[in-house]
């Protein structure tokens, strides 16, 4: 088999077609481009020229630099044409039957020393392999949408693979400028697994209706930090290529949390696919629905800020930077909230059990004696949000007494800014939780009103996402190294989920997760082993 890659053949011109040949083409590597029809493969040609267009409109191209590239492919409908091509990868859609039918008709038509190479989203290399003569030349190399941006290549091995192939393959991979992670053949790969059975779970909490699109997508993207919402990745992936991931997965695991949700079943036969039918989640159509204007609700303009911590002063300085006039509680002081019209309660919470019974509860209240008594000059319809979820009820009614409290989380800022969810609470104010969100608006934080359940949204979306990738490191399918490589250069995410891991704290991850288990009932939700594994915090470097 050659060892040297100086020419190469792409089967399949969609998006990941396309964005393959752009990828060996900027490398300097001439591309033998194959669709099934002379219209299929202009189509492809159309995709890789709309690419380069984008980046000589941004200037990172010139136009001459983009006619030199198209001119090393050459587009073709005629498979015959690979027969002199070092590497073949084919990217033609999820279907193992199409698959091995062009497995098999290249092996009869590619020098002997040629590597054939898939670049397919789950099913299984070994099956593809076993379709030719020399199974021993057949990889999985899978690309990342879009290929031209994300530096994942994983490189897929199989039982026939020879092992000087998967160092031809890793190194070519590096060289195309990306970084390769060599994993066996298990459904989904590393990423597809993790990001797929999370999208899922994303669409299934759409599902349900209590929460909108734009909501569930902010809460992954501001209060997360991944590069797109859920469902907007959905759409861009393909919801039909998100279906078929999903049922490889689960046919091969039989894990009810890798099972297709009912609505994405329902979108993938109505012909929704996302972005390349124009509708998906979102409409991509010219009369794309403008987001509602959430923000048009009364807000404050005057705020107290009662806090014992670092974030709470921070949160009050952005307040006030926003124009709000915010008062400062951090020390004892006397005075009057009789003009307030919110306040923001951001005192650290004892541990949970300090709130166990009365007697620790009237210790805390006593504690706080200076700023009861300030609360108590605050117009009774005044809402109290407090930055605690879980402690709202006890600290709520004793220091506001009457005044509508509304529980809040506020999530540190991320590269697409700020989020904070706001727990809907069917017994409290409407007036409240819209007053509380219309302020955090104003201030630049983006909130959603979300159900009181465990995790709210981004917790019950991170936690369980991260419990997955620790079942993977424990089921000693790939590495903690592996996983965040794979997620980092094949999702875009700002840190993998090890990273995550190590930021929130093990112990916090496996309590939201028991804490989500107890609710859900779902043995995918239980804590991963990995979390009680006396090698784990050193996992993490
Ligand atoms: N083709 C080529 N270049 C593109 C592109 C495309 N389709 N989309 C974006 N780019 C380039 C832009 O030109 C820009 O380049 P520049 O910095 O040189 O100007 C750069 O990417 C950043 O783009 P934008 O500024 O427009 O937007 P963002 O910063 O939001 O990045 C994104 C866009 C790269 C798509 C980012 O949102 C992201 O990484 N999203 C996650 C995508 C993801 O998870 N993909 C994996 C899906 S799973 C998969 O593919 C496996 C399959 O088997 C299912």
């Amino acid at each position: 088999m050659t060892s040297e890659i100086k020419s190469v053949g792409v089967i399949g011109l969609g998006t990941m077609g396309a964005g393959i040949v752009e990828v060996f083409l900027k490398a300097g590597i001439p591309v033998v481009a194959v669709d099934g029809s002379t219209e299929l493969a202009e189509r492809g040609k159309g995709f890789l020229v709309a690419s380069l267009d984008r980046q000589v409109k941004r200037g990172r191209l010139d136009e001459a630099g983009r006619d030199a590239l198209v001119g090393q492919a050459t587009f073709t409908d005629q498979l015959d044409d690979l027969h002199d091509v070092d590497l073949v990868i084919e990217a033609v859609p999820e279907r193992l039957e199409i698959k091995t039918s062009i497995f098999t008709k290249l092996d009869l038509i590619v020098r002997d020393d040629c590597v054939l190479a898939t670049n397919t989203s789950s099913l299984s290399v070994t099956q593809i392999a076993a379709a030719t003569r020399h199974p021993e030349r057949v990889i999985g190399m899978h690309f990342f949408n879009p290929a031209p941006v994300l530096a994942l290549v994983e490189v897929i091995t199989t039982l026939f693979t020879d092992d000087a192939l998967v160092e031809t393959i890793r190194s070519l991979a590096v060289e195309l400028g990306k970084k390769p992670v060599v994993v066996g053949d298990r459904a989904g790969f590393v990423a597809n697994a993790l990001l797929i059975t999370y999208l899922a779970r994303a669409i299934r909490i759409y599902e349900t209706g209590h929460v909108s699109r734009e909501d569930l997508d902010d809460a992954a993207r501001m209060g997360i930090g991944f590069p797109m919402g859920p469902l907007t990745l959905s759409d861009l992936i393909g919801l039909d290529v998100v279906k078929e991931v999903c049922d490889v997965m689960y046919e091969a695991t039989k894990e009810p949390s890798s099972a297709p949700p009912a609505l994405l079943q329902q979108m993938v036969a109505a012909g929704r696919l996302g972005r390349k039918t124009g509708r998906g989640f979102y409409d991509y159509g010219s009369e794309a629905e403008a987001p509602a204007d959430r923000d048009a609700a009364t807000f404050a303009t005057k705020v107290a800020v009662f806090t014992d911590t670092d974030e709470g002063r921070a949160l009050a300085a952005t307040l006030s930077e926003a124009g709000i006039a915010t008062t400062l509680f951090d020390s004892p002081q006397e005075g009057s909230l009789a003009d307030t019209e919110l306040v923001l309660w951001a005192i650290a919470a004892d541990d949970a059990d300090d709130f166990d019974d009365d007697a620790d509860v009237e210790r805390r209240t006593q504690e706080n004696a200076w700023r009861g008594e300030l609360l108590a000059t605050l117009a009774p319809s005044v809402p109290v949000a407090i930055l605690d979820p879980n402690a709202y009820v006890e600290i709520g009614n004793e220091l506001a007494d009457g005044a509508p409290v509304v529980a809040l989380r506020l999530h540190a800022a991320t590269k697409a800014g700020r989020f904070a969810e706001i727990v809907r609470d069917p017994e409290g104010s409407d007036t409240a939780e819209e007053l509380v969100a219309a302020t955090l608006a104003n201030a630049g934080i983006r909130s959603a009103r979300v159900r009181a359940r465990a995790g709210l949204l981004v917790d019950a979306l991170l936690l369980q996402h991260l419990n997955d990738a620790a079942n993977m490191v424990e089921s000693g399918y790939a590495s903690v190294d592996d996983i965040d490589t794979a997620m980092t250069a094949g999702c875009g995410y700002p840190q993998g989920p090890f990273a995550y891991i190590a930021q929130l704290g093990p112990e916090y991850v496996a309590g939201g997760l028991a804490e989500l288990y107890d609710e859900t009932r779902q043995p995918a939700v239980w804590p991963s082993p990995w979390f009680d594994d006396a090698n784990a915090a050193e996992q993490l470097g």
